[in-house]
């Protein structure tokens, strides 16, 4: 078909469907600002896209593209200090609460959908607390990650001469030297601060333990921050950062998970997010990869929660206020619960569904998940993850970023200097 006749078909199909009566097709439309971009990502994401446009709503896909979403929440500030936030956004842990004291969230539209679906009974308190603002519902959890996952290509290992997937530091430093020596990336890596800190966070638990993690991380302890324990975790990321590709700089987390799907490299540390690259290749858990907690971290499992909230808007909008509620309440259904999870490597934020998980058809890593979840809650190895704005402020946040990632690129940083700098940069950051 030359150009004019494409043309004129527009022009003809325009006027049998008048953009008024396809605007009045829709009982109301949402926007949703998120970072789902990678092909996983997008393949958990619009399963929650369907579901919305077959209950008659329309959705206005605000992807942002940057794995970890800072360069998402830089686009939504500006946007709400123009005065046009979005109908919904992709809003983690404690930054909630912050946007939440802006006024800027509705603590009204989840009301009904909250109470007719019973969230208080089907969300553990602490998931609940998350994304409530001063007792209300203002934002939907939509899964739980675990961040301290080590993925392993076991064909790599098997011509590296590798048999076990490491379970200490010591072990993962053999496996690692005898990658390289067969010529393979050791791990695979991308250089951005998130990326740094995420394999940064993972050091910390495996050297301090969950009650170590918690004082320096969570709770912020000077003491522990700028102590030995900490200085010791730096000098293990230092080894750790020796068995990474030189040319990783800037390297988006879904191509490095590529390296080791495609054979080039033997291991990633990633939160689960990247079974969703595992999947997408149509590779199998359990046979064509692996997933092991990061050596030294099995009792302790770093929380990630992904959730959407919920923004005010003007009372008139009754069809858009509509879409939000519909887009929660789909977000916590059983089928939307199991499917997105499925695409995106996540479990479930629910209970009932967390307690029996081999019912609901999840692979071996997500099974494993759920059952430590489960565990580490009782005994304080639940802990929430720092690199993903679980666990401090944005603010905090970028200040440990920026010690974490000047250490890993200067090969002649100091591990001790280093932790007196992070415990210097969060003060100056609360
Ligand atoms: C989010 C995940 C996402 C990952 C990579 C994390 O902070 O919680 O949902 O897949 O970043 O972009």
């Amino acid at each position: 078909m030359n150009a004019i006749s494409r043309l004129a078909t527009v022009i003809s199909l325009a006027s049998l469907f008048p953009l008024s009566a396809l605007a009045a097709d829709s009982k109301g439309s949402v926007e949703v600002v998120h970072w789902w971009t990678s092909g996983g990502e997008k393949a958990a994401v619009d399963v929650l896209k369907a579901q919305v446009e077959k209950d008659g709503f329309t959705w206005k896909d605000g992807a942002v593209a940057g794995g970890g979403g800072s360069t998402a929440m830089t686009v939504l500030k500006s946007r709400a200090v123009a005065g046009n936030p979005p109908g919904v956004a992709q809003i983690k842990g404690p930054d909630i609460q912050e946007w939440g004291s802006t006024g800027l969230l509705s603590t009204d539209t989840l009301k009904d959908v909250a109470k007719a679906e019973n969230w208080d009974g089907l969300l553990s308190p602490k998931v609940a607390n998350t994304v409530k603002y001063e007792g209300d519902y203002v934002a939907v959890p939509v899964n739980i990650h675990r961040v301290n996952w080590l993925w392993i290509n076991p064909a790599v290992f098997k011509k590296a001469g590798i048999d076990k997937a490491p379970t200490t530091l010591e072990e993962f430093y053999a496996a690692g030297d005898k990658l390289k020596a067969a010529g393979f990336i050791a791990l695979a890596h991308g250089g951005q601060p998130w990326q740094d800190s995420t394999v940064f966070e993972d050091v910390v638990l495996s050297v301090m333990g969950p009650e170590g993690y918690k004082k320096a991380l969570v709770d912020l302890d000077q003491k522990t921050l700028s102590g030995p324990e900490m200085a010791k975790a730096f000098t293990e990321l230092k080894k750790i950062t020796g068995y990474m590709d030189p040319n990783r700089a800037g390297r988006d987390w879904n191509i490095a998970a590529a390296d080791v799907i495609g054979g080039k490299a033997g291991m990633q540390m990633m939160g689960d997010w990247a079974k969703s690259e595992w999947t997408a290749a149509k590779k199998v858990a359990g046979k064509d990869y692996q997933c092991v907690p990061f050596p030294g971290t099995d009792k302790a499992f770093t929380y990630n929660i992904d959730s959407l909230a919920v923004f005010k808007l003007k009372a008139d909008r009754k069809g858009d206020i509509a879409a939000q509620q519909d887009l929660a309440k789909v977000a916590l259904g059983k089928d939307f619960q199991k499917v997105f999870s499925i695409n995106k490597g996540s479990i479930p934020v629910r209970t009932d569904m967390l307690n029996d998980m081999s019912a609901e058809g999840f692979d071996s890593c997500a099974q494993a998940s759920a059952k430590d979840f489960l565990a580490d809650e009782k005994t304080g190895g639940l802990q929430p993850s720092m690199a993903h704005n679980m666990a401090t402020s944005l603010a905090v946040q970028g200040a440990i970023f920026d010690v974490v990632t000047n250490f890993m690129n200067d090969k002649d940083a100091d591990p001790a200097k280093a932790s007196a700098q992070l415990a210097s940069a969060v003060k100056a950051a609360q």
